[in-house]
């Protein structure tokens, strides 16, 4: 057994993740599309088809350049080439934004809808022994919105049990 195998026996996933159950995406004998895939009904323009016969092998084994396609996204919006940042989708672009912008002793906000941070949420939960959602929401109106909220808070709650 390698050194390597040996260290990642050791190392124990969060609980929330170990009790997860697998996701299987229910992709057997589909026959339509699936937008939440991100699938297109439309398939790409023309011109990618056409640009796309002429990428090499060799062209698939480097990295592309953002900086040339940042200056042409910033001049077709009107801005200077520092304002635009492209990233490899939006989980990038928020990682490198909280590595930016925030210190160890930030806060997180869960609930944008409500303005309510981890911290107060925390504290309800523990304060007032919180064991739902809905009570979350009626101490402190998180989660009471748009929901998107929901999987942090049941984390949360999750985590104090
Ligand atoms: S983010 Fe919490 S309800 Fe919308």
């Amino acid at each position: 057994m390698s050194t390597t195998t040996t260290a990642m026996n050791t190392v124990k996933a969060r609980r929330l993740v170990v009790e997860m159950p697998e996701y299987h995406p229910p992709l057997a004998e589909r026959t339509a599309l699936r937008l939440d895939f991100n699938e297109n009904t439309f398939g790409p323009s023309p011109r990618v088809m056409e640009r796309l016969q002429k990428v090499t092998a060799e062209g698939l084994t480097k990295y592309p350049e953002r900086e040339g396609v940042e200056r042409i996204v910033a001049q077709h919006f009107g801005l200077a080439p520092a304002q635009v940042l492209l990233t490899n989708g939006v989980d990038e672009a928020i990682h490198l934004m909280c590595c930016a912008f925030l210190e160890a002793d930030d806060e997180a906000l869960i609930c944008t809808c409500f303005c309510v941070s981890e911290r107060t949420i925390e504290r309800e939960i523990q304060d007032n022994n919180l064991r739902t959602i809905a009570e979350v929401t009626r101490a402190c109106n998180a989660g009471g919105g748009c929901r998107s909220c929901y999987p942090l808070i049941e984390e949360m709650l999750a985590s104090k049990s």
